[in-house]
């Protein structure tokens, strides 16, 4: 029997002249002349098998030659040179079995993305979105690689959660029971419990967020990479996320350049992603953006556009500290310098903007924290486990989370985040 082998592996080229067999799907197909030329696709990329009818037969030949878009196929045969083949090489075809036919695929060219997205339980063949999924997948890897070699024990927070962390315009409310419950924004209040047994953690984990605009990076359901750690201050947690932006694009650029040709993405500038990355205070930034010819009043949020503006001025991911408390969410610490800043942080992604990371120095002070939710309209008494965490042997900490979805978005280069994973949650979007 024929050894079952990948596409990648005939393009590779030392199986020339072998006996193989290759199991995929009908990219596309023609026949002229007696010969039909079968384009399967596998998870590894595209390999062209020829028929002919002569050696074939009529009966197996006319089953190549009507074989639909998608059709999965097992075809045998020889591995021959041929610089005609893309890629160039090919697959002489000495036998053929149809597994599961396919007629009238849905998906041709030139479809709108409204469609794409309608089909898009098919549109996941595709080898651009295959693409995006392999980068994906690289990335996720080495985020967990990243926070084990530095000693940070992975914890599982829950995703039904009787607290928000990050106000309530975005809460998900869900019937708990006849209770209400919510949909987890974030691990925030949960770290902060785990941090004071193991020091060191991290999280992957999903993450939801009631968002009711519409943009090109806001999802409703998002994966975030979380992590806390005791006894340490901004400036730790901070360098973490230099150190771990900068590895898992060297690890991109590691396993998946031929992913990142089809994405066209220049590599060299995620090989330039190493810390020390720019670093600007809030105010700074203000003041940048006032030269640059967009004014922004002190206490309010960098909208997208000026972060886009900003994110031109640099080629690496910018880190803006200190923030306005007022805007801040009610854990942040409150800058001793300065009581109207808070010790916190955010990412912005280079090139698109948007904030990659957010994290801050975790408020010590159980009176503070308490005047700080009840400003932010918390009741306390949902709160009150929580100001365990400031009661019994608190301690410094500090942490920050990722959002993957967008990390996965720059580093692919795409337009818009649901492109970033397979089956998006937006607004609009809640099915297929
Ligand atoms: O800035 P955020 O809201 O911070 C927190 O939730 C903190 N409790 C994290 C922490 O310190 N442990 O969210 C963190 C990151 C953002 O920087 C962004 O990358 C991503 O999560 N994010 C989203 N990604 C996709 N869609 C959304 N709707 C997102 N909202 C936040
Ligand atoms: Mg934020």
């Amino acid at each position: 029997m024929a050894e079952w082998v990948k596409a990648a592996d005939i393009r590779a080229g030392h199986l020339t002249g072998r006996e193989v067999e290759v199991r995929g799907w009908v990219h596309r197909s023609r026949s002229s002349g007696g010969i039909a030329f079968v384009v399967l696709r596998d998870s590894s990329g595209v390999i062209q098998v020829t028929f002919d009818r002569e050696q074939l037969g009529d009966e197996k030949f006319l089953e190549a030659e009507q074989a639909g878009v998608e059709t999965a196929m097992i075809a045998s045969g020889t591995v021959t040179e041929d610089q005609r083949a893309p890629g160039g090489y090919e697959l002489k075809g000495q036998n053929l079995e149809i597994v599961g036919p396919s007629d009238n695929f849905p998906i041709g060219r030139d479809l709108s993305d409204e469609f794409l997205l309608d089909v898009r339980h098919l549109w996941v063949r595709s080898q651009r979105m295959a693409s995006v999924f392999k980068v994906r997948s690289s990335v996720f890897g080495a985020i967990h690689d990243y926070f084990r070699s530095h000693g940070f024990y992975e914890v599982q927070p829950p995703i039904l959660t009787s607290a928000g962390s990050e106000g309530g315009a975005t809460l998900f409310e869900m019937d708990y029971f006849g209770k209400k419950l919510y949909l987890t924004q974030s691990w925030q209040l949960y770290a902060e419990a785990l941090v004071l047994s193991l020091e060191r953690i991290y999280t992957v984990a999903p993450s939801f967020r009631a968002e009711k605009s519409r943009t090109t990076r806001h999802l409703t359901e998002y994966w975030h990479a979380e992590m806390e750690m005791a006894w340490e201050g901004m400036e730790a947690v901070l360098q973490h996320g230099e150190e771990l932006i900068s590895y898992v694009c060297k690890t991109v650029v590691d396993e998946r350049k031929p992913e990142l040709e089809i994405l066209e993405r220049d590599v060299d500038l995620l090989l330039g992603i190493e810390p020390p990355f720019p670093r600007m205070t809030y105010d700074e930034a203000l003041r940048r953006l006032e030269e640059a010819g967009t004014e922004v009043e002190w206490g309010k949020d960098i909208r997208t556009l000026e972060e886009k503006a900003l994110a031109k001025l640099f080629d690496k991911p910018i880190v803006i500290t200190h923030y306005p408390r007022e805007t801040q969410a009610f854990y942040k610490r409150t800058d001793p310098e300065d009581p109207d800043s808070v010790l916190a942080f955010d990412f912005i992604a280079p090139e698109i903007g948007g904030e990659l990371i957010g994290g801050s120095e975790r408020e010590a002070d159980l009176g503070t924290l308490e005047a700080n939710l009840v400003r932010q309209g918390e009741d306390l008494k949902a709160y009150e486990w929580y100001l365990d965490s400031r009661r019994y042997g608190s301690v410094q900490h500090s942490g920050f989370g990722m959002g993957v979805d967008r990390l996965v978005q720059w580093i692919c280069k795409l337009d818009h985040i649901r492109d970033a994973i397979p089956f998006p949650r937006t607004l609009t979007r809640y099915a297929p």
